[in-house]
């Protein structure tokens, strides 16, 4: 593994990936700018089969996290399978190579027309709600597997808008209705082969890991012909220098341990799944954005950059928190400033942070953009979405052209009015 892993506020370090510098790459393809970084993803996949080095791991990358194509080949070519939780995931992961049963489909609140299509492309199916089981049963009795969601009853997760696994939430079949679950599959004769949890995102505790699985262990008893189970996701990563990230080192010590007195106790080894997107990619991600005023009020200095809650909606959606690193000033005199966006909202990326003198024309690196920043961005003030640049094996590619107005266009009808 590569030293990338520890969290770095230092812009010297934050400058330079795999020997190349960022200056550069921003003025070869423009800012603002995604820029990801290969060698850190490969890191993360390889502590996560690290810690769970005595289990049958397998591990799903959450599409949704970022779904660029050469992200999910790069994903392919370390093993790694697909979490998909829409047809067009899935569709985009056949096409960067998958083979259909290396994808879950754990779509939600689709209709069951959507499942249908999951199981004509020959997809892993999951489901999350009673109807869609009764469904699935009488289409296909026992002539194809599917896996079971279950809500836990657990809260957690980083925020509220990001805790699913609670009794309130709409993901997942609780716990309290296995009765009907059982009745189902009986009925039907279906082939539960995998059951899945997951209580959320950003989640420190290891515990809350283990009491899931507990949930998932116990649900086992039920079902005779089960392959996997699959534990999600919902790892926190290090937002910033103090952060703790979830000590996976931990979890995959005492989940193991759990996890093997399990099988035993079922009688068979089975697979144990993790679906992770922010701990794979969040951490590999910049978000290079171009300061285009500095702005001194009465009370405070905003730096103004070409990029806004269109490109990073996080800060705004869910109060995150992304370190931003002046790179182009690395030994400038600090000052505190808000780094505020170009949309005709208040968009704040970072409030009140000490950087480095921010001058019209710097480079800022946003971090923590691998995940949920591509993927959850927008044309809102018909602004372009920015290209993006994987840098892989020492080099910087282009892996997303910058979007341009034909773009925006593109599905427009221009009616006579
Ligand atoms: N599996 C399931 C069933 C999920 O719903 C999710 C995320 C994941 C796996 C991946 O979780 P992760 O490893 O990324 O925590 N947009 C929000 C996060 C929403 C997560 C939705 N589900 C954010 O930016 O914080």
């Amino acid at each position: 593994m590569s030293e990338i892993s520890v969290f770095t506020d230092n812009p010297l370090e934050i400058r330079y990936v795999q020997g190349l510098d960022l200056l550069d790459i921003c003025k070869q393809y423009g800012a603002p700018l995604y820029v990801y970084n290969a060698d850190k993803i490969i890191d993360q996949i390889e502590q996560l089969r690290q810690s769970f080095s005595g289990v049958n791991l397998k591990i799903k990358y959450a599409a949704k996290a970022l779904t660029n194509l050469s992200v999910l080949k790069l994903m392919k070519s370390q093993g790694i399978g697909l979490d998909a939780v829409s047809i067009q995931e899935a569709q985009i992961g056949l096409i960067a190579g998958f083979k259909p049963s290396e994808i879950l489909f754990s779509p939600n609140c689709v209709s069951f027309d959507e499942i249908q299509e999951g199981v004509n492309m020959g997809l892993r199916i999951n489901l999350d709600n009673l109807s869609m089981l009764e469904n699935f049963g009488q289409t296909y009795g026992n002539s194809v597997p599917c896996c079971i969601r279950l809500n836990p009853h657990i809260f957690a997760g980083g925020n509220a808008k990001i805790s699913v696994g609670h009794i309130d939430s709409k993901f997942g079949i609780s716990t309290h209705q296995m009765k009907e679950i059982v009745a189902l599959v009986e009925k039907y004769n279906i082939h539960i082969n995998g059951l899945h949890v997951h209580t959320g995102s950003d989640i420190l505790d290891p515990e809350v890991f283990l009491l899931g699985a507990q949930v998932v262990f116990d649900a086992a008893a039920h079902f005779s012909d089960l392959e996997f189970i699959d534990f999600g996701s919902g790892f926190k990563v290090a937002y910033k220098a103090d952060d703790h990230p979830t000590d996976i080192t931990d979890l995959g010590k005492k989940l193991t341990i759990a996890f093997k007195n399990f099988c035993q106790n079922y009688g068979r080894e089975l697979e144990l799944w993790f679906e992770p997107g922010k701990f794979l990619v969040s951490e590999a991600g910049l978000l290079l954005v171009k300061v285009n005023v500095v702005k001194t009020t009465p009370v405070s200095i905003f730096a103004g950059v070409d990029s806004g809650q269109n490109h990073l909606i996080r800060p705004m959606m869910y109060d995150a928190y992304h370190n931003i690193i002046n790179i182009s000033n690395p030994k400038g005199k600090k000052r505190t400033y808000n780094v505020v966006g170009y949309i005709c909202e208040t968009d704040t990326l970072g409030n009140s942070r000490d950087l480095n003198e921010i001058r019209v024309g710097d480079i800022l690196a946003i971090k923590n953009a691998g995940a949920y920043a591509f993927s959850m961005s927008s044309n809102y003030n018909s602004r372009f979405r920015p290209a993006e640049v994987l840098i892989i094996y020492g080099e910087a590619k282009l892996i997303r052209k910058r979007e341009t107005l034909e773009d925006i266009l593109r599905n427009q009808v221009e009616i006579d009015v």
